[in-house]
């Protein structure tokens, strides 16, 4: 069974239909809310909104275990992200959508295994995200005339505030081209539980010190751009879910 995660702009899926709310519980604690199943697309899904029902929780302070092992106790096998992020590179502007390949991971202080003392899994990440279900993103896009990026890095940044230019000139050197607070641990515990996993990341902002923010960004701001992203990312998963 699918799961969507979603993020900044996507905590309600609309599109979710005789949603059940199922209170699950963990070793690990809350997840960010009881993720929902309903039918999506005719399909039947998992929906979680990962900073809460009320977008309560900032990216550093989510449950990422719980959310994780949540999903895989409803028998969840596949994972799709959808992510905010800043374009750093200079094509990804705002309202761009794109299909991570890889990830740095600059964030601190977050739990990010389910390794215990004693039983330690060096778990293989040479590839972050499942090329299946990349593939399935990208040909749903195709198929419902979307355009989004083939590939990119997603940068983790800890947040909740936004990066320096300077930060974001080093994420650049580092090779990033996209920047979110999110996408980790996320994806590293979705591979530790077996579920496979991929993102669309949504631009909404250029990065700090690019573009139209140059001097400032103006988060709250963005919210038009944020839900025409999201609806795109949407109508691409709706297509995404389907045999
Ligand atoms: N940086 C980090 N996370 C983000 C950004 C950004 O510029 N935009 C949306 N999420």
């Amino acid at each position: 069974m699918f799961a969507i995660v979603g993020g900044s702009g996507l905590t309600k899926l609309a599109a979710l239909q005789a949603p059940r709310r199922q209170v699950v519980r963990t070793p690990y604690g809350e997840p960010s809310a009881a993720p929902l199943v309903g039918t999506f697309a005719g399909r039947e899904v998992v929906f979680l909104p990962r900073h809460g029902d009320g977008h309560a929780l900032a990216p550093h302070e989510i449950n990422y275990r719980a959310n994780i092992d949540a999903l895989r106790r409803l028998g969840v096998t596949e994972v799709f992200a959808v992510a905010a992020v800043g374009g750093i590179r200079a094509d990804l502007r705002p309202e761009a959508l794109v299909i991570p390949h890889q990830i740095l991971d600059y964030t601190h202080g977050r739990v990010a295994s389910f390794s215990t003392p004693g039983d330690v899994v060096h778990v293989d990440f040479t590839h972050p995200y499942t090329q299946s279900l990349r593939a399935r993103l990208l040909d749903a896009a195709r198929a419902v005339g979307e355009t989004v990026a083939d590939g990119g890095v997603y940068a983790c940044t800890q947040g909740p505030r936004l990066e320096t230019a300077a930060e974001v000139d080093r994420f650049e050197r580092d090779g990033a081209d996209v920047v979110g607070m999110t996408g980790m641990p996320e994806a590293v515990l979705a591979r530790e539980a077996g579920l496979a996993y991929a993102a669309i990341a949504v631009v909404v902002n250029s990065a700090a010190g690019r573009g139209e923010s140059a001097e400032k960004i103006e988060f709250a701001r963005l919210g038009a751009v944020l839900d025409r992203g999201v609806g795109r990312a949407v109508r691409v998963l709706e297509r995404a879910v389907q045999p």
